[in-house]
């Protein structure tokens, strides 16, 4: 027992930063979860990632181009704008009782574990002063209890740990209250409609406050929210709708990114909802049923974005695929996603 208790006990700083540190290092493990063991496939198609690769540096360069030009703007004299909107729309969340995360999305996410893990770790360190101070069984209920605390801290640390630089579950506040649920499922809009550029361009992109006035002109009330929000659309565009003239100044509207990947992960709307045939709901979750939009999956590099590649077929009818010949490949076989490298690395970083 004695010998048992120096192996616990004995030096107890040293084993606690030891254990703590194969914790840390089994998170940040799990989170990489790299495998390249496809990437030595496709000779043939190293011309293809590179022609990708040479769009994304071209698409980056215009990105680039366009968030310095916002940048820039924001120098010369936006910022008071901003400061204003920002005030408008604190006041602004006080009244909106409508606006709240849907229930059926309130789970999603690693949630706030600030509390949880103080009390876990004041648990822990009085089990901890126990241990010291007592002797005999009584001491043992002690490390029984210390043990207990670790494994809740252990878990909220690997929680925390695989969240990092990910978002699933961010939901929030928009300038305007904007309802999918209203418009893509109660008035049967179609995503499209709005995200116009889902299909040819790398964004999918949101729509400008004018096509909401290709309706919006005429529904001026809402059934949830009454006049106030719509009214904010015309105020936005500096709209009267008394006297259906654009008589004020327009001040532009700051919708919140909701779906945001790191800077070094590229990533194409056309390559999947278009070539690859991937419905909206599969990487987005059911929009249409929310009432404020929520990250709802976790754009992780293994478990979403890699775990597709390696299960999903191409389309084939693709006539664009008819000049590739697939090496070691028979008539027929599943060509998956990783197999024209979408699972190299440059595909998607660049
Ligand atoms: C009437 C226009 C309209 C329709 C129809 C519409 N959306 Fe949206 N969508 C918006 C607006 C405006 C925003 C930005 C405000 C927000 O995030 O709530 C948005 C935001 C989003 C976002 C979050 C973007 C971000 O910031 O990361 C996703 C994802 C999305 N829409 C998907 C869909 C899907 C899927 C459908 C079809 C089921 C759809 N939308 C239908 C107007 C629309
Ligand atoms: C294969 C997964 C996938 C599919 C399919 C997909 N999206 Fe996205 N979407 C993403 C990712 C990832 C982001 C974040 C992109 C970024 O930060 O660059 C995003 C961002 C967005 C945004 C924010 C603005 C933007 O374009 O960056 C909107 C709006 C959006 N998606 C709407 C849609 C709609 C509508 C569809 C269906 C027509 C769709 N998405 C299909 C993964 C997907
Ligand atoms: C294709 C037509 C159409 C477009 C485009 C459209 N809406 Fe609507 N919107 C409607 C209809 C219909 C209603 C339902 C009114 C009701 O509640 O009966 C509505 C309701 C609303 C409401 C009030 C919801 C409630 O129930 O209280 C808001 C706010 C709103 N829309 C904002 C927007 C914004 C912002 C855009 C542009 C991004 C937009 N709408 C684009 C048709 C549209
Ligand atoms: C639900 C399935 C699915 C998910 C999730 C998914 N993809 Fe894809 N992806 C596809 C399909 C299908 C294609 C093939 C499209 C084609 O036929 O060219 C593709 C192709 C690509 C390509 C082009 C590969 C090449 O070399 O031709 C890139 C880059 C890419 N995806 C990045 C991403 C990233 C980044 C994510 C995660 C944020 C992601 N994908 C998530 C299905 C998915
Ligand atoms: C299908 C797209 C895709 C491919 C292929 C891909 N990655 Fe990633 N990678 C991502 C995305 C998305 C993220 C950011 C999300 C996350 O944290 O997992 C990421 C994040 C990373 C990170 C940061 C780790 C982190 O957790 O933040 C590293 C390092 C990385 N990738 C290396 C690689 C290497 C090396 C390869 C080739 C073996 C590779 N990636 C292939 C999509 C991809």
């Amino acid at each position: 027992m004695k010998k048992i208790n120096m192996f616990l006990w004995g030096n107890r700083i040293s084993k606690f930063g030891f254990v703590l540190l194969l914790m840390f290092s089994y998170a940040a493990f799990a989170n990489g979860n790299i495998s390249n063991e496809n990437s030595n496939f496709g000779d043939e198609f190293l011309n293809l990632s590179i022609a990708t690769t040479q769009q994304s540096a071209a698409q980056t360069a215009a990105h680039q181009a366009t968030s310095t030009a916002t940048k820039k703007l924001q120098l010369e004299g936006k910022k008071p704008a901003k400061a204003a909107a920002k005030k408008e729309t604190k006041t602004t969340v006080k009244k909106r009782g409508y606006d709240k995360i849907d229930d059926a999305f309130k789970g999603i996410g690693p949630g706030n574990n600030t509390i949880p893990f103080i009390i876990a770790l004041l648990v822990f360190l009085v089990a901890f002063g126990g241990i010291i101070k007592m002797k005999g069984k009584k001491k043992y209920a002690f490390v029984l209890v210390a043990l207990i605390a670790f494994g809740f801290i252990s878990k909220i640390i690997y929680t925390e740990a695989r969240a990092l630089g990910r978002q699933q579950g961010y939901a929030p506040v928009q300038p305007i209250w904007f309802s999918h649920e209203v418009h893509a499922t109660q008035n049967g809009i179609d995503c499209e409609y709005c995200h116009v550029d889902a299909r040819t361009g790398r964004h999918a992109g949101v729509p400008s406050l004018e096509v909401c006035m290709n309706c919006h002109t005429q529904v001026k009330e809402g059934s949830i929210s009454g006049k106030q929000e719509i009214a904010k659309i015309y105020e936005h565009l500096g709209y009267n709708p008394e006297t259906m003239q654009y008589d004020k100044p327009a001040k532009p509207i700051e919708w919140v990114k909701v779906h945001n990947l790191p800077d070094h992960v590229y990533f194409n709307h056309a390559q999947h909802v278009q070539a690859g045939k991937v419905a909206c709901q599969e990487c987005h979750g059911p929009v249409e049923k929310m009432n404020r939009v929520v990250e709802y999956e976790e754009f992780a590099m293994g478990d979403f974005c890699l775990k597709c590649h390696r299960e999903r077929g191409i389309d084939t009818s693709n006539p664009y695929y008819k000049h590739y010949k697939f090496k070691d490949m028979k008539e027929g076989d599943k060509i998956t996603v990783d197999k024209i490298g979408g699972a190299d690395c440059s595909s998607c970083h660049y």
